[in-house]
């Protein structure tokens, strides 16, 4: 049985489901989506370097943007000093945040220099992190770690101990160590482990690509909720499709028509809130979003090659549109399907035309 929910504290987080913090992917737009399609418990920012945030610099506290349709929504910071952490906890408290998150898996270089996962590597200097911001807030207190920094050194239990004791309140294991970065297989044992040495919830995080991974974590971690990363941004319905899979046993998966609503919706959010990387972010989000889309190949060339954001949305349009006709032509969609994909393709026909100007 999924857990319909998961407290953290007095924070009520239904159902237990997270969208994991992801640097540049997980904006305030990304989030909204993700919102928008439901069954999304709780969400995060990306990263936040805690050192900018206390600087006030002005593209660091841009990180920390949110709407207030975003609640519950926890911020994560990442950083080394922990009176530094501190004040910028403080700061992410006064400005609404639901719950304040400890980044404590980041494995790029840059960053294990002054936090990240290269705390995993000095327990003194993260007891004394956890010491700090435990007593500069009130809101519910969290960490996100990976299992150690590698796999001679896997500190997950030990840090997990100090944390509860210390006062945090939730823990998110991410089983690689930093030396693995993203490569090999999430090692959920060490979540079973986590779960088993503490009383505060653990969440559990790596490899759910699926309603079923979600079940068979719950079942060989006990683990008290899941977070999803990569598999949101390929399939942002993941979170609906977990909801009606563990009322009903099954679950839909998107049709054309909603990858082409939700593709179309999110890069025209980006275009109008004038975010300086737009195009960035759209060409990112095409790497992983096309792997779900037939033909999905000649959609990220098609995104790739373009020199502009309105150029982007003209490319997604023409690709739907193509899609949609071909379709039609071949007699391969019958019924009320091939209907919405005429309306689809005519709909996208029309802004490809407006944006060719
Ligand atoms: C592009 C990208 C950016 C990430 N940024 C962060 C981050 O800002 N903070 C963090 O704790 N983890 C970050 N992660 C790690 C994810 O939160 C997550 O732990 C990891 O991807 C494993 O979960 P998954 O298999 O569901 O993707 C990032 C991962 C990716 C792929």
């Amino acid at each position: 049985m999924f857990p319909a929910e998961l407290k953290i504290r007095n924070l009520s987080i239904r159902p237990a489901t997270l969208l994991a913090p992801m640097a540049g992917v997980t904006d305030t737009i990304f989030r909204r989506v993700i919102r928008g399609l439901g069954g999304c418990g709780l969400i995060m920012t990306e990263f936040t370097s805690a050192e900018g945030v206390t600087r006030s610099a002005a593209k660091t506290l841009r990180y920390l943007y949110y709407d207030e349709d975003e609640h519950p929504i926890a911020a994560q910071l990442f950083g080394a000093n922990p009176e530094v952490m501190a004040t910028a906890a403080a700061l992410v408290e006064d400005l609404g945040f639901d719950q304040v998150d400890i980044n404590l898996g980041c494995p790029a270089k840059k960053v294990v220099k002054c936090g990240g996962s290269g705390l995993l590597k000095d327990l003194q200097q993260l007891g004394r992190i956890f010491d700090a911001v435990r007593a500069a807030v009130k809101i519910p207190l969290t960490i996100k770690m990976r299992s150690g920094w590698d796999e001679a050194n896997i500190v997950a239990v030990e840090v997990a101990r100090m944390a509860e004791q210390s006062g945090v309140e939730g823990i998110a294991v991410h089983p690689r160590t930093r030396m693995q970065g993203y490569s090999g297989q999430a090692d959920w044992t060490v979540i079973a482990r986590v779960k088993q040495a503490v009383k505060i919830p653990v969440i559990g995080n790596g490899d759910i690509r699926a309603p079923e991974d979600a079940e068979r974590m719950l079942a060989e971690t006990g683990c008290d909720a899941v977070m999803i990363g990569r598999t949101a941004a390929t399939n942002p319905w993941i979170f609906r499709q977990m909801e009606q899979y563990f009322a009903t046993g099954h679950y839909d998966q998107p049709s054309e028509a909603d990858r082409y609503r939700l593709l179309s919706g999110y890069f025209r959010s980006l275009i109008a809130a004038e975010l300086p990387d737009a195009i960035g972010k759209m060409k990112q989000f095409s790497c992983w979003f096309t792997h779900g889309v037939r033909n999905g190949g000649e959609l990220r060339h098609e995104v790739h090659s373009a020199r502009s954001p309105a150029e982007v949305l003209d490319r997604v349009d023409a690709f739907f549109a193509g899609a949609a006709e071909a379709r039609g032509a071949c007699g391969a969609c019958t019924g009320p399907g091939l209907r919405s994909l005429y309306g689809l393709a005519s709909l996208a026909k029309k802004r490809a035309e407006h944006f060719r100007g």
